[in-house]
């Protein structure tokens, strides 16, 4: 599996690289005019990411811009509950929500697993269209394509509450009154998580990353009972593939700080980290057991480009500084996703300075 470009996967099997690797969660979306134009031909988000001709577009529009080291698919985390039955929809300005929430241990005992191949086959599809036309004349690839799926318990927050929420009433209330089932849930979802990146590894996908968006709204006892051990099963089971078809798995997890030793040790090959905690200090924790990915504060994309780029720096340095002096091992990123409401010359501005930096050697200050 020859690329033009593997700094990522160099990156994320801690070997040294020219440059560090940048991609950006969200790095496709409403920021961008073209992403809002072919938005509006296809009528709905869902449409698009339902349509493997028009999801292979919008993964592919923030690479025509900017000088990225990674595609990711165009698809939702979403995707897993829809196929179970759930209904999914959104409603503009509120977000996703699901026609038929899980309210009792009943709705819940009769999930089961869907079929890769014909209930999420539109997603397959668009990771081999996607790889087909990440190729370049010569028919080898230019950049790797990521795959990705929700954690079992981000997926189930939605699941339970029917949609986004602030608190998480409903799930949490689930957690003290009926633990057994919320189990039951995480377990299903655990077994559809690994079969769906089982499935578009199968398909082309050559990175695969994990979102476990709220797994930082538990308490530690509780995410310990109900994020950490469905992640560190799927970083046991999940496939990967041997030799040029491994596929690495990245774990990121919006609040994660506090278990990076538990997350590093799980197996996973990269761990994402959002900007609560400093490169530095993550890196020092996990001691070269993974490469950590992250961790710009999205919000300093509303700075001045020369801002941007000192931000960027200060992040690169702040993981040489814990890494030994070494840049090896990072793959840059934000700490979560791009918004809406950010401008496309200050993201050229952040993957510039990530390329320029990254290329001289860490010097201490
Ligand atoms: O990173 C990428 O470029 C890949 C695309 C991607 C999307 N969603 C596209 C999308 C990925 C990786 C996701 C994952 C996702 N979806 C997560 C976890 C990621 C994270 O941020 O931690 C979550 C929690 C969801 C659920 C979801 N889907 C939400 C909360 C929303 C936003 C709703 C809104 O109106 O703001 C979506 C829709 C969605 N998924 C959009 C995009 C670009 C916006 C849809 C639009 O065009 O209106």
């Amino acid at each position: 599996m020859p690329l033009h470009n593997d700094r990522l996967l160099r990156a994320l099997r801690r070997e040294p690289v020219d440059r560090t690797p940048v991609w950006l969660m969200r790095q496709a979306g409403r920021y961008l005019p073209e992403y809002r134009a072919t938005r509006a031909r296809a009528g709905s988000f869902l449409a698009m990411a339902k349509t493997p001709e028009l999801a292979c577009e919008v993964t592919l529009q923030p690479l025509a811009r900017f000088p990225l080291d990674a595609a990711i698919l165009f698809s939702d985390i979403l995707t897993i509950p829809d196929a179970m039955g759930l209904g999914l929809y959104f409603v503009e300005g509120e977000g996703p929500k699901f026609e038929h929430p899980l309210r009792t241990a009943d709705d819940i005992a009769r999930l089961g697993v869907p079929d890769m191949e014909s209930e999420l086959r539109y997603v397959m599809d668009a990771v081999r269209l996607i790889r087909r036309e990440l190729r370049d004349a010569d028919g080898i690839g230019r950049v790797p394509l990521i795959g990705f799926s929700g954690s079992p318990w981000t997926l189930a927050c939605y699941m339970v509450e029917g949609g986004g929420s602030d608190n998480f009433p409903t799930i949490k209330a689930m957690a003290l009154n009926d633990p057994a089932a919320l189990h039951r849930l995480l377990s299903v979802n655990t077994d559809a998580v690994i079969a769906y990146l089982a499935a578009q590894r199968a398909a082309g996908a050559q990175v695969l990353q994990v979102f476990d968006t709220w797994g930082g709204a538990l308490s530690p006892a509780m995410y310990r009972e109900f994020s950490l051990p469905y992640l560190q099963r799927i970083a046991r089971e999940l496939p990967r593939g041997e030799g040029d078809a491994h596929a690495p798995l990245i774990l990121f997890g919006k609040g994660n700080a506090p278990y990076l030793e538990d997350l590093a040790a799980s197996g996973c090959e990269g761990l994402g980290v959002d900007w609560t905690v400093t490169l530095e200090e993550a890196a020092r924790r996990t001691g070269g057991q993974v490469a950590l990915q992250g961790n710009l504060d999205p919000a300093m994309l509303y700075g001045a480009p020369e801002a941007i780029a000192t931000q960027v720096r200060l992040t690169l340095d702040s993981y040489a500084a814990g890494n030994g002096g070494s840049r090896a091992g990072h793959v840059f990123n934000l700490g979560h996703g791009l918004s809406p409401d950010m401008d496309p010359q200050h993201v050229a501005a952040l993957v510039a300075a990530v390329h320029e930096h990254s290329a001289r050697p860490y010097r201490p200050a």
